[in-house]
This record gives structure tokens, sequence and C-alpha cells, in this order.
């Protein structure tokens, strides 16, 4: 594949992310959200200001393939120094490289944050995302056994955790 950018997103990426998440959202278990997110959503991610919350995306000759966020855990404050980061890619964009380009970009603006803890919760069965997990340092700190429930049967996360 050409190179691709990783790059802070901008409002005009907004529609473009909400459509490789929305495709997520009507086909897989990847998010438990049963309905796609209105744009407000994303324009929530992108305006906020908080201390470790970024949102990048994976740029092909002006095309977002992919993006990736941190966001808060939990909101209580002595939460602020823990993140909980994600990675959709377009279908096409699997499989080479770039979650990983965003993940690398994503973890290197949390340690300039001086995050200390960044995890992630992966609904199984996902392969592709547990190995990125894993490649990028993550370790599976805790299995939630049939905590989703979607396309009428339960679903397990797991939880990765990565000390900065
Ligand atoms: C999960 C996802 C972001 C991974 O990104 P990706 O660009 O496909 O992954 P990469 O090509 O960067 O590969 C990262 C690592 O995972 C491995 N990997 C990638 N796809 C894999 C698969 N299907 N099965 C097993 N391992 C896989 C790679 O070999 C690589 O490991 P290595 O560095 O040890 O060689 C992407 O597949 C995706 O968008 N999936 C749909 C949405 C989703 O599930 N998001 C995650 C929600 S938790």
């Amino acid at each position: 594949m050409d190179p691709v950018t990783v790059r802070r997103a901008d409002p005009a990426d907004l529609p473009r992310i909400a459509a490789i998440y929305d495709e997520q959202v009507l086909t897989a278990v990847s998010t438990f959200d049963l309905e796609p997110a209105p744009l407000t959503y994303w324009e929530a991610r992108l305006a906020s200001t908080e201390t470790g919350d970024h949102l990048l995306v994976a740029d092909l000759d002006g095309e977002v393939l992919g993006y990736a966020y941190s966001s808060s855990y939990r909101p209580r404050p002595a939460y602020a120094q823990t993140r909980e980061t994600s990675v959709y890619l377009d279908a096409r964009a699997r499989g080479q490289g770039l979650g990983r380009a965003l993940y690398d970009a994503l973890l290197e603006l949390l340690r300039q944050d001086g995050v200390h803890q960044v995890l992630a919760v992966v609904a199984l069965p996902n392969p592709a995302s547990e190995a990125l997990h894993v490649a990028c340092g993550f370790e599976r700190v805790g299995l939630l056994p049939e905590v989703g429930r979607k396309f009428d049967r339960w679903v397990d996360t797991a939880l990765y955790g990565l000390t900065l």
C-alpha cells in the first residue's frame, strides 16, 4: 500500500469515521452499539480538550481508511491518567499494518500526555484486534463473560492493559 499518513482528525473527516464505525455497528460484535451513532457523538470526541483525548485518522491520498481514539476510561477524577483506546479500519484496509501505525502514533501522544495506563475492551472473538493489542505491548488483564448481547447471542469481552 502507498504511504499512509497518520494525522489528527479534523471536522471534515467525521462523516467518513462515522461510516467506518457504523458498518461495524450493523455487522459485527466489535462494538456493543446496536444503532449507528449520530455525528454529534464524533463531534464531541473531536472537541474534547481533556488531556489524553485524541482522535487520529489514517489518510491515503485524502481518503480516510481508519481511525483510532483515546478517551476517558471512567469519569471519576482519580482515573484521569488512565485512557481507553479504540481503533477501526475500513474492511479494505485491514491486515496491512494500518492498525499498528494508528496505535503507535496514539500511544506516543499518550506517553507525551503523561498517561499511565491504557485500556482496551475487545469483544470476542476478534483475533485481529487481540493480535494488534499484543503486538503493541498490551497484555490481557481480564475477561468479562457474557456482558454483551448482540445478534441473539452473548458476547464476552477481554480487557487489555498497557502500562506506559
Ligand atoms: C482490529 C484492527 C484494527 C487491526 O488492524 P490491522 O491494520 O488489521 O492490523 P495490523 O495489520 O496493524 O496488524 C497488527 C498485528 O495483528 C496481526 N493481525 C492482523 N490481522 C490479524 C488476523 N485477522 N488474525 C490474526 N492476527 C492478525 C498482525 O499480524 C500484526 O501482528 P505482528 O505485528 O505480530 O505481525 C482491524 O482489523 C479492524 O479494523 N477490525 C474491525 C474493527 C475492530 O474489530 N476494531 C477493534 C475493536 S476492539
